[in-house]
């Protein structure tokens, strides 16, 4: 990446003699900060108000008219002033520069514009040396930015976290990708990462899933597809479950009714003992029981449940660009940090007893939370005596600075419960670093074969979909290597840009056509944006052999960026760093795509202008520099949010 000596001599090229540099901002890194700097130290010197405080009141712009960063006098806080006077007076006196041009004055707001010329020598080096890590930030993740020795803070990222057995459901689906691109952010930025997937792989339905397999199981089947498999088998053994239930209950009835007649009912009696001794409830306790003791047998079964799964899993996710640091699991929370958490509860008067279990009652906090189960009657955990437990053991695991997650709104009264019972509990060393990061639901989420269950079934559909689409441009598609991956890569980036196109919160319809669409902000247009701008440079390169030996962040003249929609373009890729620091903060996907989708558009209203091949040589390698740039920033986005930017087509 680039150093600061490197931008100290292209400083000095466009007349700075030294690098512009505030308190805890990153010149190197970031374009934005060295004009922040630079405006706020030459108004400093100007009105007398220390630098840092005008520091901060230079904020990005909604409309480019408005200037690249613009103050918003009366945010000084001067007292005994005229704003407007004021706001005239900065604009009048602001001195020559050589980087940002005389201010504009409207009303009480100053804009400043920066000088193309400088900006564009300034930022696409910047870039072109950057690579891949332009816009991220490593610095932020420091314990101690004045002291890197003393390390990075650590996150654990809990996203996904499906059932094992049970479908893959919308709520998991975007757990899958929102949890995805939170940790990809926070690396981003230069925490320690732990992506973490909580899998729901224990309880009774375990045992229900075992006895179902000793009756309908396939180890073949199991072995070639076990997540569908297992859920074939769930499915006719709940079947089964659920019959004995609705005969257990009418055996119930009649025998009442027998006895009320005065007759003999111990016939259905018999019955009825039948199924609650030998019925599939009581085989499933029985089972469940031996796993919760340790018996080897059935925790073999169940691990490999568990391990076959998991397999099945990581190919999944992995073309999702997902890998995990650590698959946890309900099953994995030991009993005694359950015990603990009891008895400290018990101690600390935060949990009583009720009717012969175990709760908290969370209402003397907030009559929202309600209150809340942690011990059944017979003495069993539940799903939140389980991450009550799981917690204590991640932080004495992990030691993390702060814990996310990823989980549908549906949860939310679930982790509002947890958080508050730690806090009551005194762990608020714990439940001051947890978040939860929530999202609203997908609508109609359903494939050409009926309402999707698996991951696998939704990105095989879409993908298929995508080369249906692809096939129809004959000509393209004949150049692309290896359609299928192509297709299946522009399917799973239809679905995870629908996903992230609007606040997390809000619901959406899982609408294929849309999302596959070439038009409109969806993710095969994000993809034909990068796969044109590649198209550009491998003409480029074709009809001029030669340009293997420029290196473009050193040996072009990018001066000859003069035109409007070039400037513009140099102006959008300057943001991206801040686009980026914004991100951190709102910790919205929609936050990137937004700006990607903006630079996508000025991208293609610019091609017409800016031609390449075909231009005078100097004119072309400029022009070619800024599309290579161009196409580093959308990549490193796109890659931000869990995308694979395809090549062609
Ligand atoms: N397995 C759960 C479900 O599918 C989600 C787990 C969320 N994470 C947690 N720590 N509770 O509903």
């Amino acid at each position: 990446t680039l150093s600061i000596a490197d931008i100290t001599s292209t400083l000095q090229k466009v007349g700075l003699s030294t690098v512009p540099q505030e308190r805890n901002t990153y010149p190197a890194l970031n374009p934005f900060d060295i004009y922040r700097s630079h405006i706020s130290e030459l108004l400093a010197k100007q009105t007398g108000i220390e630098a840092a405080t005008i520091y901060k009141t230079l904020a990005w712009t909604a409309k480019p008219e408005n200037g690249d960063l613009q103050m918003a006098v009366p945010a000084l806080r001067l007292k005994g002033k005229d704003m407007k006077e004021l706001a005239k007076e900065i604009g009048d006196n602001f001195p020559e520069s050589p980087l940002v041009a005389k201010p504009v004055v409207n009303g009480t707001f100053v804009g400043f514009f920066f000088k193309p010329a400088a900006l564009t020598s300034i930022v696409l080096p910047q870039i072109l040396k950057a690579g891949p890590t332009y816009g991220f930030n490593p610095n932020l993740g420091l314990k101690d930015p004045s002291n890197p020795a003393a390390g990075r803070k650590k996150v654990i990222v809990e996203f996904s976290s499906p059932n094992i057995a049970k479908p893959f459901h919308a709520g998991h689906l975007r757990s899958t990708i929102i949890g995805g691109f939170l940790s990809n952010l926070y690396e981003g930025a230069g925490w320690d990462v732990v992506r973490m997937n909580y899998l729901g792989d224990w309880g009774k339905q375990y045992g229900v899933l075992a006895v179902g397999f000793d009756k309908f199981g396939s180890e073949e089947e199991l072995e070639k597809n076990p997540i569908g498999h297992l859920y074939d088998v769930y499915v006719k053994i709940s079947k089964i479950a659920a019959d004995e239930a609705d005969a257990a209950k009418a055996l119930k009835a009649e025998i009442a009714k027998v006895r009320e007649e005065g007759q003999d009912a111990s016939v259905k009696e018999a019955e009825l003992k039948k199924i609650e001794e030998e019925g599939v409830d009581q085989q499933a306790r029985n089972y469940f029981k031996r796993m919760v003791d340790g018996e080897p047998t059935a925790l073999g079964t169940w691990k490999k449940f568990r391990d076959l799964s998991i397999a099945k899993y990581k190919e999944t996710y992995a073309r999702l660009n997902i890998r995990y640091d650590d698959y946890s699991g309900e099953s994995q929370v030991k009993e005694e940090s359950m015990e603990e958490a009891a008895r400290i509860m018990a101690e600390k008067g935060v949990s009583e007893e009720s009717e012969g279990a175990v709760i908290v009652d969370l209402t003397k906090y907030s009559k929202k939370l309600g209150k809340a189960i942690i011990k059944k009657k017979d003495g069993t955990s539940l799903y939140l005596t389980r991450d009550i437990g799981t917690a204590k053991e991640r932080m004495e695991k992990y030691h993390f600075d702060k814990m996310i997650y990823v989980v549908a709104s549906q949860q939310d009264l679930h982790l509002a419960q947890l958080f508050k019972i730690e806090e009551a509990m005194g762990w608020k060393d714990i439940a001051d670093k947890c978040q939860h990061i929530n999202f609203g639901m997908v609508l109609g989420m359903s494939t050409r074969k009926g309402t999707a269950k698996f991951l696998d079934d939704i990105l095989r559909d879409v993908g298929e979909k995508m080369h249906d689409v692809m096939r129809s441009n004959a000509d393209k598609y004949a150049q692309v290597e290896d359609p299928d991956k192509t297709a299946d890569v522009l399917g799973i980036s239809a679905v995870m840009v629908q996903d992230m196109k609007g606040k997390r919160i809000n619901n959406y319809h899982f609408d294929m056509d849309r999302m596959t669409s070439f038009e409109g902000d969806t993710g095969p247009y994000l993809q034909y944006a990068h796969a044109r701008l590649n198209s550009i440079e491998r003409k480029a390169r074709a009809a001029h052999p030669d340009l293997a030996d420029v290196d473009f962040a050193t040996q072009v003249d990018f001066s000859l960026l003069t035109e409007p929609h070039a400037v513009d373009l140099v102006r959008q890729l300057a943001l991206w760093p801040d686009v980026f620091l914004n991100t951190v903060k709102t910790q919205e996907p929609t936050t990137v795509l937004t700006y990607l989708f903006k630079m996508a558009h000025s991208l293609s209203s610019s091609y017409d202008h800016l031609q390449v091949v075909g231009s005078e040589r100097e004119t072309m390698l400029a022009r070619l520099a800024l599309y290579v740039a161009a196409r580093q920033v959308l990549g490193n986005g796109m890659r931000l949010l869990g995308l694979t930017p395809v090549e062609r087509m």
